[in-house]
């Protein structure tokens, strides 16, 4: 039996990130830390997304989304982003559309715009391989890391007793 997953996972290094996504017509985004290049050439990024959320019916719908990555100082994004069920759960925030069409959070530090290439099975979630189309810088800072993030993401309840 493994101790204190929850804890003992979070020190494999991952940054948070808002997943804008859209099908064309809905727009959402969602908190993921489950982020990661994978390619140089080309351009690939691998998402782990819970098939039960209602973002990734839009993500499958229209292929496309922009990774958008928050800083030390947007715990309380993180944490907006991480709620199931909001609604108008985008409103309040300023958006841009990206290139692909999908929505980028005009704070955070970084964008990464991104069809979806293929998936893969992986358990209870589902791994979106995307390649980048276009990405850039908006702002200075430091990454949040989800080791800083705590329970947030309730992880503590997920692991299999
Ligand atoms: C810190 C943090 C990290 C998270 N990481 C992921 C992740 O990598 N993949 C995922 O599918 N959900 C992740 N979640 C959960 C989703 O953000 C959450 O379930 C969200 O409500 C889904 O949005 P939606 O229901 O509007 O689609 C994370 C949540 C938090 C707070």
């Amino acid at each position: 039996m493994i101790e204190n997953p929850d804890s003992l996972f979070k020190l494999i290094s991952h940054g948070i990130y808002v997943i804008g996504v859209s099908d064309g017509i809905h727009q959402n985004a969602f908190t993921a830390a489950w982020v990661m290049q994978v390619s140089f050439d080309p351009l690939l990024l691998a998402l782990s997304i819970n098939p039960q959320h209602y973002s990734y019916k839009l993500l499958q719908a229209g292929g496309i989304c922009t990774v958008n990555v928050l800083g030390q100082h947007q715990q309380a994004i993180a944490e907006h982003f991480g709620r199931p069920g909001l609604r108008d759960k985008m409103a309040g925030f300023q958006w841009q559309i990206s290139q692909t069409g999908a929505p980028i959070l005009s704070e955070s530090l970084a964008y990464f715009d991104c069809e979806v290439s293929h998936y893969a099975d992986a358990g209870d979630h589902k791994i979106a391989i995307c390649t980048v189309t276009d990405a850039a810088m908006l702002n200075q800072g430091l990454p949040l890391l989800y080791v800083q993030t705590g329970d947030m993401d309730g992880s503590s309840e997920l692991y299999a007793k």
